[in-house]
Parts: C-alpha cells; structure tokens; sequence
C-alpha cells in the first residue's frame, strides 16, 4: 500500500471532511467568477453559504451540456485567459463543440489521477505505454501521456489510426501496457492475426479501455485473445478527461471515482431527485479542484449506480457504464441499449464481435436491423442459424422483435476511436 498516494488510503471521514471543505471552496469560485452560475444560483434561491453540508449540494441547480454550448467558448471559464494553459473540445453529435480549459494546477492534478489510474491498472514505473487514443481536441491521448509521464513510465504517443503501423510498434517497441478503446483494440487484434501474429505472444500485459461503453462479455473476449488483463477506464471532458474513475486490475469489480477530486452523485433521469447508493440513475458529477472549469453537478447522461469502495475503500465505485441515456433506442416502447446487443452476439457462437445498429422507419414503425460479421470461416448454414438466435435472444432478453443480418467478415465500419454502433436513418 505504500506506493498508494495518500488520498487513496483516506479513511471515508476523513475523505467526506476533504470533500466538504473543497466543495465550499468550488461553489464559492464558480458564484464569484463565472456570471452564469451567480445567475442560476440566484434564479434557484441558493447561495454557497447554504453549503453546511455534503447532503446541501442537492439544493444547487444542475448544469448539462447545453449550457457550455450556451457559454460557447470560453463562458464557462472562471480564471483569466493568461491563466488557461490548455484547451480541450469535444464535438459530440449536433457540431458546435464543447471547450474545456485547465490551468497549470489542473493539468498537474489531471496528470496525477491518470498516473494513479495507470497505477490502479496494474502500470508500474518503467513501463512501456503505448497510447492509442487519439491526441488532439480529444482529451484521451494527451490525457494518458501526462499521466503514464509522472507516473514514471516511458510513452508511445501512437494516437489512433494506421493500424498496420501500430502492431508493427507493438511488435518491436515491446510495450506492457496499452491505452485504447476497446472497439480499435477488437481492430488491432484483427490486424495482428492478419499479420500472422499470435496477439497473445506480444508483450503486452494489461489493456486500460474507455471511452465508450463495453461490456464484461467484451473483457473476456479481449483478455483471451490478446492474453492480457482488461480493465476500465472513464471519464469525461467536461468532468476532466480519463482518470476521473479507474478499475483496480487486482479486483476488476467496477470503477473507483477519485473522491478526492470528484463528488458523484445518481439521480433519478427523469425526477432529478439523488438516488441512494445502489440504485440505477444518471451519473452527476460536482468537481472539488478544479480552477479553469469549475463543474457544478454536472449530468453526464451515464447510467450506472454508486457501490461502496473495495480495493480502495474511502472511494466509492460506479459499475460499469450500461449506456448513456441518449443512446438508448426506443424501439416501439421498448428501451435498449447496443451494449445489450454486444452481450448477445458475443454469446452466439460463428460470429466476430463487430456489429452495427441501423435503425429505419417502414410503414411508420421504427425497425432496427442488427448487423454483425461472421468469424473467418463460419459455414453458411451457421451463419443462418446465427441470425435465428441472435432474433430470439433479443426477443426473450429484451422483448423486441429485430431483423439479424449476418455479413460477410471485414465488411462493417471499422472503429479507430469511439465506435458508432447505432446508425440512425429514420429520417432518410
Ligand atoms: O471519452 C474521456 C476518456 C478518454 C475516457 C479515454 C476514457 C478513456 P468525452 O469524449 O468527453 O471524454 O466523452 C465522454 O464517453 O460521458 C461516456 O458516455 C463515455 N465514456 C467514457 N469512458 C467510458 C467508459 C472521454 N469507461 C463520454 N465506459 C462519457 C462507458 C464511457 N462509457
């Protein structure tokens, strides 16, 4: 435990104490220097002195993602200008994006969490990291280097793309650790076996996957072929970037969320009323540290729910992401999430774990078409049987009725960051 950093082996007083006296600090930095929350703490009848206690923060007003878009770019911003060191941006799905800013004191904070996250995943001073999330705007790439950096490792900055490239440097440079999606990491390992390499030779032996939902199905599948242990990482833009929660690869029991620097709560999606630990919402995050973008209970759209702290004890966990809320499809009145589709065809054997969601509109209903790959060889008699049980899993497991297509294999869209898994063209 002694290569812990302090705050990971607070006792949870001592952490809801540290969290307390941050908190006041953070509410009283946004009402003081960013117009838009002085505005809406006075429109909600709230003042940070009302903060006394940790329970007080239901009484603050949320904050989503429009209003950053609202605020666009830098109206969010509670420092000067000269004091912004960075500048991050994700483009989400409607163009205008949003921007985030860090000062120095934030990105050595953010830089710390991800060298405790890579820690907490089994990295070690040492270490080859190779990183594939993309640099740039997007904060996964750059968001890992500083962190694999301080925590003493050395880094490839690989970023995402060239995937022959990649397992060439893989192959030679000899990494232990790799930093990447878990959909590239599916490309990646298709790209070796088309190589002829054995991916479980490589030297890689722990994967840190995020950015998008994956499903514990996904984890077996990618620790047997790639021989390596999976964990998750999470985290957001607006909240940080990676390393706001981290699955230990000793426990690989969900995320522990660094309550040091971040206050969680699940409410309700609906009601807006804060869930008790244990119960499925929507995960709302409160930042206690930051400086550039103090983030007052911000809704991630997440779904998930809070468990107490395993191998680190004061820090709660989230389970798995099942899903965001505006990823769910409404298919005739009933809600489905793609990562209850991954669930299913990885059970169903003569299939790849490449799949698509493609939703159209005949006769006025909505109709979703699952689209998945068969493995390399698979006969055409399973591949239709296949298809036949995908049908009637779906229908029993999530109770609607979908068409299943089973195409040829290196046919879909292949991912080389986040992964588009639901392509909707109702309005085509
Ligand atoms: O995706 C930050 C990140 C980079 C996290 C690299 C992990 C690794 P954004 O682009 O702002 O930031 O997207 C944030 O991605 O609200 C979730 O919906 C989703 N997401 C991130 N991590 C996970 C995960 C980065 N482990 C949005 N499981 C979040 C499920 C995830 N969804």
């Amino acid at each position: 435990m002694t290569h812990l950093d302090p705050a990971e082996r607070l006792s949870v007083d001592e952490l809801r104490a540290l969290q307390l006296e941050r908190l006041q600090w953070t509410l009283r930095h946004a009402y003081n220097n960013v117009p838009f929350y002085k505005q809406k703490f006075a429109d909600a009848g709230v003042h940070p002195d009302d903060c006394r206690t940790l329970d007080d923060l239901a009484k603050f007003p949320f904050t989503t993602k429009h209003d950053l878009r609202d605020n666009y770019p830098f109206g969010m911003f509670a420092v000067p200008q000269e004091q912004v060191r960075r500048i991050h941006a994700s483009s989400g799905t409607t163009g205008q994006p949003t921007v985030v800013g860090y000062t120095e004191t934030d990105l050595d904070n953010w830089a710390t969490l991800m060298a405790r996250s890579i820690r907490a995943a089994g990295g070690r001073p040492g270490h080859k990291v190779h990183v594939a999330y993309g640099y740039g705007l997007f904060t996964g790439g750059l968001g890992a280097h500083y962190g694999a950096e301080k925590l003493g490792c050395t880094v490839i900055p690989a970023s995402g793309g060239m995937t022959a490239r990649q397992v060439r440097l893989i192959t030679d440079f000899r990494p232990e650790v790799i930093m990447v999606t878990p959909s590239y990491m599916l490309t990646l390992l298709d790209e070796f076996e088309r190589q002829g390499i054995d991916p479980r030779t490589s030297s890689l032996k722990v994967g840190i996957f995020g950015a998008e939902p994956w499903t514990e199905r996904m984890r077996a599948e990618i620790e047997e072929r790639a021989g390596l242990d999976a964990v998750d990482i999470y985290g957001l833009s607006e909240v940080m970037g990676p390393g706001v929660a981290q699955e230990c690869v000793d426990t690989k029991d969900g995320l522990h969320i660094w309550e040091d620097h971040f206050l969680p709560e699940v409410i309700d999606p609906l009601e807006g009323t804060v869930l008790g630990d244990g119960e499925h919402g929507e995960l709302v995050f409160t930042s206690l540290t930051k400086q550039a973008l103090p983030i007052i209970r911000y809704r991630t759209r997440d779904l998930t729910r809070l468990q107490p702290g395993s191998a680190r004890p004061a820090h709660r966990r989230m389970e798995k992401v099942t899903g965001r809320s505006d990823d769910m499809i409404i298919l005739r009145g009933v809600n489905l999430f793609p990562t209850q589709v991954e669930e299913i065809v990885l059970r169903v054997p003569g299939l790849s774990p490449h799949f698509q969601l493609e939703l159209t509109k005949r006769d006025r209903m909505d109709h979703l078409t699952v689209h998945v790959e068969a493995a390399d060889g698979t006969p055409a008699e399973r591949r239709k049987a296949a298809e036949a049980e995908i049908a009637e899993q779906v229908k029993d497991g999530i109770g609607v009725s979908v068409a299943v297509n089973v195409v040829d294999p290196e046919t879909l869209e292949r991912s080389v960051g986040k992964m588009r898994r639901v392509i909707d063209r109702r309005g085509d």
